[in-house]
């Protein structure tokens, strides 16, 4: 077990790099299933998650080689089709292997990820469009067995535009057999990077970008090399911690276009944001203004933002409202907050958030990915020392976050909690 040190009053200052994004770099590697042979991804991030998606796909029979920021992986002419549940359990975006190998191989036995700290997550709309495309899906003893000697193109309705179902869909249908719409699809960035790849395949994909995305399904796929988008919840987080430290950051690799939304809202802040060819830069001179926000899928604002928006509003000057309307559980990390001054009030899908000038640090624990992050803003805003532990959920999605905080001049330090453990010093 290890642990963010974090010293407040900190005001971060200077350059910070963005790689690859977590959240597309995993779909791109589990559609490398769809064809033999070799595939190359670069500017593949060095997170946790996509060490977990590497040895996924080394037990379904490929060899997955590092070679600095790029990977190549090698698929076999028939990979295994079975993906345990003790990987499965330690990142649910396994299931992104599901579409791919009920494609290629006819069938899929995926363990069931269950929910997590943020929501129930639930797998319906994969499982019906999986079935809207011929195959036969059932659930037993904890795995998802989903079989269709070829999949029949068909038109698919997603009740909301899920990333996830989006992607199964996208995957499972590219070497369907006629065309497939997906309508109310997700249009995440992510998405569009997911369609560049398939396309470079040899995939046949029309509306990319948009809710409605038309497949031609062809007899197969072939390898290839794609470069994957920078990390536009990275960005966001650096530009998030800029405002709240009222520091000056330029985040080189980051894509302003792809956090219209969410740049706004910190402009509504008071924070001055300068977008270039190469990145864009965030500087808050002075208090933050405290402001509502939605949450929505993209192009709306991401709930993955949401926890440092809310440490943003904790310390802002006046009274915000936030709306999840994503997730119905990303409330956990509140307790947290409180811990460190906060003064938050939930109900149902609103929070309402009322500035503090000043948080005081204290010991906390990091749920998820997007709550050890923000946790770790927090007590740079605080007074005093905050303790983040469970740190490896940060690990999980963000490369080098020591590193970077250090080159903004933050003092953090990361070490091992001591056996005296994390429960005595919460006491
Ligand atoms: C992806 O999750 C991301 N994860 C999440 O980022 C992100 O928060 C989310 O999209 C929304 O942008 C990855 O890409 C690995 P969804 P995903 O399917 O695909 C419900 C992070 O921190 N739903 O769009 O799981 C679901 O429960 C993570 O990087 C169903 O009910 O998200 C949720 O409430 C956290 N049935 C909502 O839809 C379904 O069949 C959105 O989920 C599918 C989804």
């Amino acid at each position: 077990m290890e642990r963010f040190v974090v010293a407040g009053g900190a005001r971060l200052a200077g350059e910070v790099r963005v790689t690859g994004a977590k959240n597309s770099v995993l779909k791109l590697m589990a559609a490398s299933l769809l064809a033999e042979g070799t595939s190359r991804l670069t500017a593949v991030p060095e997170i946790l998650d996509v060490a977990i998606m590497s040895e996924l796909l080394r037990r379904l029979g490929c060899t997955v080689v590092r070679d600095g920021d790029a990977v190549d992986i090698t698929v076999p002419e028939r990979p295994g089709h079975e993906a345990d549940y003790d990987l499965v359990r330690r990142m649910r975006a396994s299931i992104a292997v599901l579409g791919p190998l009920v494609a290629r191989c006819g069938e899929a036995k995926v363990a069931l990820p269950g929910g997590d700290a943020i929501g129930s997550r639930g797998l319906d709309m994969h499982i019906a469009g999986l079935t809207r495309l011929g195959a036969t899906v059932q659930s037993e003893h904890g795995y998802l067995l989903a079989r269709a000697p070829r999949l029949t193109g068909a038109s698919v309705w997603l009740d909301f535009p899920s990333v996830g179902a989006t992607e199964n869909l996208l995957m499972a249908s590219v070497l369907a057999k006629g065309r497939t719409t997906i309508d109310n699809a997700a249009r995440e960035p992510d998405i569009v990077d997911l369609c560049g790849f398939l396309r470079a395949m040899g995939a046949q994909i029309g509306g990319v970008g948009t809710s409605t995305l038309e497949v031609e399904g062809v007899e197969a796929l072939w390898p290839a090399e794609h470069r994957t988008l920078p990390d536009r919840i990275v960005a966001g987080t650096w530009a998030m911690a800029a405002t709240m430290t009222r520091g000056d950051v330029f985040v080189r690799g980051g894509r302003a276009e792809h956090l219209e939304v969410a740049l706004g809202k910190l402009e509504q802040a008071g924070a001055v944001v300068t977008a270039s060819p190469d990145g864009f830069g965030v500087r808050m001179d002075g208090r933050p203004r405290a402001v509502d926000v939605v949450t929505l899928p993209y192009p709306g604002f991401p709930t993955d933002l949401q926890p440092m928006m809310m440490a943003l509003n904790a310390v802002a000057d006046g009274t915000a409202m936030i709306t999840e309307n994503v997730f119905e559980a990303r409330w956990m990390f509140v307790n947290e907050l409180t811990r460190l001054g906060a003064d938050v009030r939930t109900d149902g899908h609103h929070a309402v958030v009322r500035g503090r000038e000043r948080l005081s640090g204290a010991p906390v624990r990091a749920h998820d990915i997007r709550a050890g992050a923000a946790l770790v803003l927090a007590g740079l805003a605080a007074e005093g020392t905050t303790e983040v532990h469970d740190i490896a959920h940060i690990d999980r999605g963000y490369e080098g976050f020591l590193a970077s905080l250090l080159d903004l001049g933050a003092d953090v330090r990361r070490e091992d909690v001591p056996e005296d453990g994390f429960e005595q010093r919460r006491r």
